[in-house]
């Protein structure tokens, strides 16, 4: 984990997400919404129940998960503790601030992981 960054760049940053085998990079404004931008480019963030019941990106139900290299430093304590301890962290609760890859991680039915192979 890279830290806070002072310089982030103006314009578009580049974010990288990779799902299972693909790979796909895509423009962000730096200052959106981690879970947001994952969305709205058709990114699943969600386990198959969690999908439709999620506390809408308020940082409560711990369910949207991802993996971040070179992400920016947790704020929120549920994250903070992600990040801690190694689980996914909260996509609702990082702010996209520069490039940055992120991996999608297979949940269960709610938000839990499937045991790595
Ligand atoms: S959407 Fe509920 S913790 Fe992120």
């Amino acid at each position: 984990m890279a830290g806070d960054r002072t310089d982030a760049p103006e314009g578009a940053v580049s974010l990288t997400v990779r799902d299972g085998d693909g790979e796909t990079t895509i423009d962000v404004e730096p200052g959106r919404n981690l879970r947001a931008v994952l969305l709205e480019h058709g990114f699943d963030v969600y386990g198959r129940v969690s999908r439709h019941a999620n506390c809408g990106g308020r940082g409560l139900c711990g369910t949207c998960g991802v993996r971040i290299e070179d992400g920016p430093e947790p704020a929120h304590w549920h994250d903070r503790a992600a990040a801690r301890w190694g689980y996914p962290r909260l996509s609702c609760q990082v702010t996209v601030k520069w490039g940055m890859t992120v991996e999608l991680v297979e949940k269960v039915v709610w938000g839990q992981l499937r045991p790595r192979p």
